[in-house]
């Protein structure tokens, strides 16, 4: 984390800015943060914290990482990064960043932007500070988020959960938000072994109150997994957590798997 992107945070106790002084970030009110080893924060507020380890676990963010890192989502983000290039992306919020596979990504194709990821996860935001370590990462979460007011040319929300009021405080005037949801065809051939009848997903209203929504951007493509990547994809979905033994058990027996995937990129600016 270098002292120009640590501004970008504030402090969780407080709200007060934050500057990096060795390897902590400390608020006026002496409120201190120490980095971890791979440089990052832990900036979630104690009183946010309703579990002992919060938000996506390491065997969730492990699958995750192994699977992203072999590129089988990179027709869905080499379209983000195009829409990313369209717009203001001098200061990009990622929030719900995961292990930040998406900002190395952003950061190898976008012209010198800077980046600030936080995650609930601890284990997710450890991976995303090593693999990118031109960025600033925390730990924090989107409904009280370590980010100063208007510090935000570009939000983006991958697939996390949505908090507009503070989406909105972290971007500038006229700042853009790029939210990322399912298409109803994504991850359908996952769900056909999975489930006995399969549903596809609900296509999101694309109206949030204070932004304007400006235009819409699809990705799709059509994956043939093999061996260890079916199990990946199928460890970092939510299916996961809700797939009945049958379904799980059809999964385990397949050596490979075809599906589509795709996202929409909803594209808002702040009102
Ligand atoms: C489906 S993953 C997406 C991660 C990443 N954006 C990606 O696409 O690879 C959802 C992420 O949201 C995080 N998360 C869940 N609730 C959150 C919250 N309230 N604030 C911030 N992150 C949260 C989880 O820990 C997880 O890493
Ligand atoms: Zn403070």
């Amino acid at each position: 984390m270098t002292p120009a992107l640590a501004e970008a945070l504030r402090c969780p106790v407080c709200g007060g800015p934050l500057l990096l002084m060795g390897r902590s970030l400390r608020c006026p009110k002496a409120h201190s943060f120490d980095l971890a080893r791979e440089g990052y924060a832990n900036l979630l507020a104690i009183q946010k914290k309703h579990a002992a380890d919060p938000g996506d676990g390491k065997e969730m963010v492990r699958a995750r990482r192994a699977f992203l890192s072999a590129g089988y989502y990179e027709p869905l983000m080499k379209v983000l990064a195009e829409v990313c290039a369209e717009l203001p992306h001098g200061h990009i919020v990622d929030a719900g960043c995961g292990e930040g596979s998406y900002d190395r990504y952003l950061y190898d194709r976008l012209d010198a932007p800077e980046i600030v990821g936080f995650d609930l996860s601890k284990e997710a935001v450890r991976l995303a500070a090593k693999r990118v370590p031109e960025a600033a990462f925390c730990v924090g979460g989107s409904f009280s988020a370590p980010v100063r007011d208007g510090w935000a040319d570009l939000l983006l929300n991958i697939f996390s959960p949505f908090a507009g009021e503070e989406f909105r405080r972290m971007l500038r005037a006229g700042g853009h938000l790029v939210y990322a949801v399912p298409t109803a065809r994504h991850l359908y051939g996952l769900k056909e072994i999975l489930y006995a009848t399969p549903y596809e997903n609900e296509v999101k209203q694309t109206a949030y109150e204070g932004f304007t929504f400006l235009a819409e951007r699809e990705a799709a493509a059509t994956l043939t997994l093999e061996g260890e990547s079916v199990q990946q994809l199928f460890a970092m979905t939510p299916y996961y957590w809700n797939t009945p033994a049958d379904g799980a058990a059809r999964l385990a027996g397949c050596r490979q798997l075809t599906t589509e995937i795709g996202f929409r990129y909803l594209i808002y600016r702040k009102i």
